[in-house]
């Protein structure tokens, strides 16, 4: 009962809207613009208004139907020749700001009304005006983000059944590319989904050893291995900074190390995502206060990130070799837990002093960031909710971003202007380090409160190894504080499809 989210059937058709057989036809309404004077979508929803007896034109009259972003207008078909009997019209806001990005919202909100409404079977219309590249992709993605619902722990209300087919309904004819365009959607989008529901998981029913065996179920593939390092394996690579993280727990830690290899792998650049599992960090002896600590159990989305990356990297096969590493354990207060001022050995020989238990995100990625080096990685990207302090940066719109060189943070950044996941780049000066010098050992766990989000992000740059490698703070992303009109509230699933483009960005790099 673990997941709920299979992938519904997805296909593209270039038939008459008529002839298409669904719960629901959803379209984009778009704002007229004022200054151009006048309705330059009528055109386009000619068909469709006559279809409905032409409630479309007198909700745009009466302003029922406005266009804004994510309004809605549901209305009924009248003519009887239709085979699809209801009609969903979604506020796209003004025509020439609709892109991908754009796309991706509006579709996830015909998705969640869908849902809501208990439509199964979707019908999406992609007006010809508004076919462009990237956007059958981004309406595939949203629809399945915008139609999730997490209710495997309700007994009771169980809600609305999921979305069973989906078809996006093209002007002109459909090729090839429009199918693969939309599969690669539908792939992004169940990963993603897959991801946010482990996030949900709560921390008495996903513990590192469920993780562990969740990533051999889920991402084992034809060319994806899943291999696991337990505490016997974790000791001889000397992971002393994840074996102190989890001794204050009854749960022992894992490794979890998935990789990919595409068919005949030629020598390359090797990308390591490495992902933070904190199954639930209630901060240690450094504990935190109660209010919203439940929220703790989502510590772990950065590796459900790599996870789900890792699952969609195994089925759309980018051309070069990709690692995915998530250290999980839970960090709790125990008689054996770690202290403030303990000093414990990294895998690389470095000593840290844990001058507060809390900051044990770094602590875990630093051991993981060595074993990416010692498993022949060129280019390191790490993804975690590692510090309240981004979130104070940078709110919950943008991801924190930090990295060396520029050239790789550019990258990453690159990547995420395609996926639609926003991220913001803050400074990797050598100054910050400053911040992290230990009286007693080589390096400090904390820096302090200014710059919070740097400093943390500078301390697992002391892993990196000199390699290029940028950091991803999710803590403000990887939850939705409230639900919307386009997604439920809850794990937001954020970086899969940024972590799954990264190896194709890199190869095409790597091509020059
Ligand atoms: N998991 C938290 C960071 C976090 C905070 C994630 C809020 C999501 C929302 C992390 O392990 C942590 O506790 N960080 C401390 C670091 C501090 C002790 C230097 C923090 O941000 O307060
Ligand atoms: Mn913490
Ligand atoms: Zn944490």
């Amino acid at each position: 009962m673990h997941s709920t989210t299979a992938a519904p059937l997805v296909r593209c058709r270039a038939e008459g809207l008529d002839t298409i057989d669904a719960d629901m036809l959803c379209a984009p309404v778009f704002l007229p613009d004022d200054a151009r004077g006048g309705d330059d979508d009528a055109e386009d929803l000619g068909p469709l208004d006559l279809a409905v007896g032409g409630a479309l034109s007198r909700a745009r009259a009466s302003g029922e139907c406005t266009g804004k972003l994510h309004e809605r207008f549901l209305t009924d078909v009248i003519d009887t020749t239709w085979r699809t009997r209801r009609v969903l019209l979604v506020g796209a806001g003004p025509r020439e700001h609709y892109d991908a990005a754009v796309a991706r919202t509006v579709a996830a909100t015909a998705g969640m009304a869908a849902r809501d409404r208990a439509a199964t079977r979707l019908v999406v219309w992609c007006p010809p005006g508004c076919q462009a590249p990237g956007i059958t992709q981004a309406v595939v993605e949203g629809v399945l983000l915008g139609a999730f619902r997490d209710t495997r722990f309700k007994t009771r209300d169980t809600g609305t059944p999921p979305l069973a087919e989906l078809t996006l309904a093209l002007d002109g004819s459909v090729d090839q590319q429009d199918q693969t365009d939309a599969e690669r959607g539908a792939i992004l989008a169940e990963c993603s989904n897959l991801a946010r529901e482990l996030a949900n998981e709560p921390g008495n029913l996903f513990t590192p050893r469920v993780f562990a065996d969740r990533a051999i179920e889920l991402v084992s593939g034809p060319r994806t291995t899943v291999e696991i390092l337990d505490e016997a394996a974790i000791a001889s690579q000397g992971m002393g900074l994840l074996q102190g993280v989890a001794q204050g727990s009854a749960e022992p830690p894992r490794v979890i190390v998935m990789k990919y290899e595409p068919e005949d792998a030629a020598p390359g650049p090797v990308l390591a995502l490495v992902g933070k599992g904190i199954t639930f960090d209630t901060g240690g002896i450094s504990i935190k206060p109660a209010a919203a600590m439940d929220l703790m159990k989502r510590d772990m989305a950065g590796g459900a990130a790599v996870l789900g990356a890792m699952r969609a990297i195994g089925q759309l096969a980018p051309p070069i070799r990709v690692i995915g590493i998530v250290p999980t354990a839970e960090n709790m207060p125990d008689g054996r837990a770690i202290r403030p001022g303990d000093v414990l050995t990294a895998a690389n020989g470095m000593s840290v002093e844990v001058l507060n238990t809390d900051a044990e995100g770094r602590l875990v990625l630093a051991d993981a960031l060595t074993l990416a080096q010692r498993l022949g990685a060129t280019h390191l990207v790490d993804i975690a909710t590692l510090t309240g302090a981004v979130v104070v940066a940078l709110g919950h719109h943008a991801s924190g971003l930090v990295g060396v060189p520029s050239a790789w943070v550019d990258t990453v950044r690159r990547a995420a202007d395609t996926t639609g996941e926003q991220v913001w780049p803050l400074p990797a000066l050598d100054a910050y380090a400053t911040q992290l010098k230990s009286e007693t050992a080589d390096l400090a766990n904390i820096g302090g409160r200014a710059a919070g989000a740097i400093t943390a992000a500078m301390f697992l740059k002391a892993f990196s190894g000199e390699l290029p490698w940028a950091h991803l703070d999710i803590a403000g992303t990887a939850w939705y504080e409230m639900a919307t009109p386009s997604h439920a509230k809850g794990a937001s699933g954020v970086g899969v499809r940024l972590l799954t483009e990264l190896p194709f960005a890199l190869a095409r790099d790597a091509d020059g």
